[in-house]
């Protein structure tokens, strides 16, 4: 905890009050990973948030510093800060949403599953506090790889007999995120106005943009549908090269999970018609988890919507996608299983 006197508790009674008069919907997020290159621009989103009224956030390293600064934005959410393992319940007490973006990220020439080694522990460890601590809250979770994060989580939650598949969402929110920008510079339209599903996972040839059913209705020639797919499925690579060392996408992920975990918070309230891509417990393919389009609401993913037809460049790439895929998950499952 931040020393007392930044949340003396009367202060903190005297909001939950206005809050309780106002009626004003607040959920309780933490963010675990809060000082990190995302986990510091997303905490700032999720400050500026409307319906987020509790903020946590929780880092093994400079989470003080990072809540001292967010908390002087003059918006609704309270903000505490939390700072290693011995203050990870506290920071996961009573909250409806936990968003992980803790971990290491890439540098040039590697791929995200190499991340998998120092990764996969970071979110055992963090997902046995969320199964302990707030077994209900819905978990958008981060870090990479996520094709094999997901099932990790799953199996840790399992273990402690708190899995409910609806509540668990791999973000893959930065693909249909890069995949509405560069169809949209293709096409000239603005960006906001397309709507690209990106089915799959989170890594390479297992992203998956499905141009044939972009919206606003349009057609792509061979090399445009070539070039866009390479993009949207490099985009992060791209990223990671320019950087040349110092990291991957913070700002733009930052940015894509901020709307995402949006979504979900909207889902919570009750808004109707909340779409967005997730990777999830699944029965689309035979796989056991797959990225498509889900239907937010109050019980996290409450629907998981099919594929729809695909065309035969995406017949071939869903092949594909689903092989590389099929590891991924496997060895997720087996870092907990075995
Ligand atoms: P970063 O290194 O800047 O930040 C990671 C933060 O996690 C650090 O502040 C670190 O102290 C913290 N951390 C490490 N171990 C922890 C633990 N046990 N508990 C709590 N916090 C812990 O990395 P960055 O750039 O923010 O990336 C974070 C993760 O997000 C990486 O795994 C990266 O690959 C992934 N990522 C995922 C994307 C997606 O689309 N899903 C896109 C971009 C990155």
């Amino acid at each position: 905890r931040i020393a007392a006197h930044l949340n003396p508790p009367n202060f903190e009674l005297r909001r939950e009050e206005c809050r309780a008069k106002g009626g004003a919907p607040g959920f309780k997020v933490a963010i675990l990973g809060a000082a990190g290159g995302i986990g510091q621009s997303l905490a700032l989103l999720m400050k500026m948030n409307p319906l987020v009224s509790v903020l946590h956030l929780y880092d093994v390293v400079n989470s003080p510093g990072v809540t001292a600064d967010i908390s002087h934005m003059d918006t609704t959410a309270v903000v505490r800060g939390f700072l290693g393992q011995p203050q990870l319940e506290a920071a996961l007490t009573g909250m409806d949403l936990v968003v992980i973006p803790a971990g290491v990220p890439r540098k040039p020439g590697m791929t995200r599953d190499d991340l998998f080694n120092i990764n996969a522990g970071i979110v055992r460890t963090l997902c046995e506090g969320v199964a302990k601590c707030c077994p209900n809250v819905v978990v958008n979770l981060i870090s990479n790889p996520v094709n094999s994060t997901v099932p990790i989580a799953a199996e840790v939650f399992k273990k402690a007999g708190t899995y409910n598949p609806k509540r668990l969402l791999g973000v893959t929110a930065l693909d249909v995120t890069r995949a509405n920008t560069f169809v949209g510079e293709v096409l000239g339209l603005d960006p906001k106005t397309v709507d690209v599903p990106v089915v799959g996972g989170h890594a390479g040839v297992t992203i998956l943009p499905l141009l044939s059913q972009v919206k606003p209705p349009c057609s792509f020639t061979p090399e445009e549908t070539e070039y866009l797919t390479k993009r949207i499925q490099d985009g992060g690579t791209e990223v990671v090269q320019a950087k040349a060392g110092a990291g991957s996408a913070t700002l733009s992920m930052a940015y894509a999970a901020a709307k995402f975990a949006d979504a979900c918070l909207r889902g919570l309230k009750g808004d109707a018609g909340v779409v967005e891509c997730a990777f999830v417990a699944s029965e689309v393919t035979e796989l056991p988890f797959f990225a498509s389009k889900v239907r937010l609401g109050r019980a996290g993913a409450e629907e998981v919507y099919q594929l729809g037809p695909l065309n035969e460049y995406e017949r071939i790439g869903l092949e594909k996608a689903k092989k590389e895929l099929a590891e991924s998950i496997q060895k997720g499952t087996n870092f907990i299983k075995k």
